[in-house]
């Protein structure tokens, strides 16, 4: 189910891009939180747009909306990135050698209302797949075509819950983090920048779609999601491998590698009903 959106335009945006064909950045999740701002920052600086989620009457919103801003190309993939089928389908995309992506973001991913043993085994199922086989298939598949070139950048956004024991969410964005900053390691010789964002608990649709209210976070540790994209797209011109958004969440992530697990877990209520 792939459809264009906006047309192709021959103006060139900013950004400083030579006058070659613009490149071309995947998005997973842009129809909401962190990943519309992704889409929103990437296609001001001339990236054209691969937007990825479910809801098709969203997508070709902000699909619309970015390419009359930024005169790009936002083509649409409407995918359930929990079905391997649909996800098969985006994996295909990034193979195309015809058409590369130059960067990916592995954003899309949701929480799951309940504790596990209160969620049916499918529901962690599903939780485990948009969380982790998505952004592992999904990195396979893009890495193929960008060593090919010998170039290409992959952003996953994981979480600092992943430094910390908070349930089955939280260990599923730990695999990112390692995944991350091994891969980052193992492809930069051939050419692929590969960087992991983790941010603390940030104001977008995430915690509306648990039913979890601002007032079950301290209003200290909420984030700003447009300095969390601001500060992950800067970390990544820096070269840097991980990018914690906020000094705050810095300090927190350092110091839960250190604390005992029964002490984190003390807070594992917090951002939950
Ligand atoms: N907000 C936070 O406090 C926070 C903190 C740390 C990490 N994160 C991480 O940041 C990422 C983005 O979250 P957000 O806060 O921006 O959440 P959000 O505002 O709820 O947006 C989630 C996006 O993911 C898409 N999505 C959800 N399920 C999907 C599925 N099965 N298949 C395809 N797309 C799906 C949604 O689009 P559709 O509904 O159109 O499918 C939406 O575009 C997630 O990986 C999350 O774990 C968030």
């Amino acid at each position: 189910m792939r459809r264009l959106a906006g047309g192709m335009s021959s103006h060139v945006p900013d950004a400083g891009e030579s006058a070659g064909p613009r490149p071309v950045a995947l998005v997973t999740g842009p129809t909401a939180g962190l990943g519309r701002l992704f889409a929103d920052r990437l296609a001001r600086r001339g990236y054209d747009l691969v937007l990825v989620s479910r809801d098709e009457a969203r997508l070709n919103e902000v699909a619309g909306e970015l390419a009359a801003a930024y005169a790009v190309s936002c083509e649409v993939l409407v995918a359930d990135l929990t079905d391997r089928a649909q996800l098969g389908a985006v994996e295909d995309r990034l193979l195309d050698r015809g058409h590369p992506v130059d960067l990916l973001v592995n954003n899309a991913g949701f929480g799951l209302k309940r504790t596990f043993l209160h969620n049916t085994v499918e529901q962690e199922q599903a939780h485990l797949d948009i969380l982790v086989t998505a952004p592992m298939r999904l990195t396979h598949a893009a890495l193929r075509q960008m060593t090919e070139r010998h170039s290409g950048g992959i952003i996953n956004v994981s979480s600092v819950a992943g430094t910390q024991p908070r349930g089955s969410y939280s260990a599923a964005k730990a695999y990112l983090n390692r995944f991350g900053e091994w891969a980052a390691h193992e492809y930069a010789g051939a050419g692929v920048r590969i960087m992991t964002v983790l941010p603390g608990f940030t104001r977008t649709e995430f915690h509306e779609r648990m039913d979890v209210g601002r007032d079950a976070v301290p209003r200290l540790l909420w984030l700003d999601a447009e300095r969390v994209v601001d500060d992950a797209l800067a970390d990544f011109d820096a070269g840097r491998r991980i990018s914690i958004p906020s000094k705050r969440y810095r300090v927190i992530a350092t110091v839960s590698k250190h604390l005992p697990v029964a002490l984190l877990q003390r807070f594992q209520s917090l951002g939950r009903r």
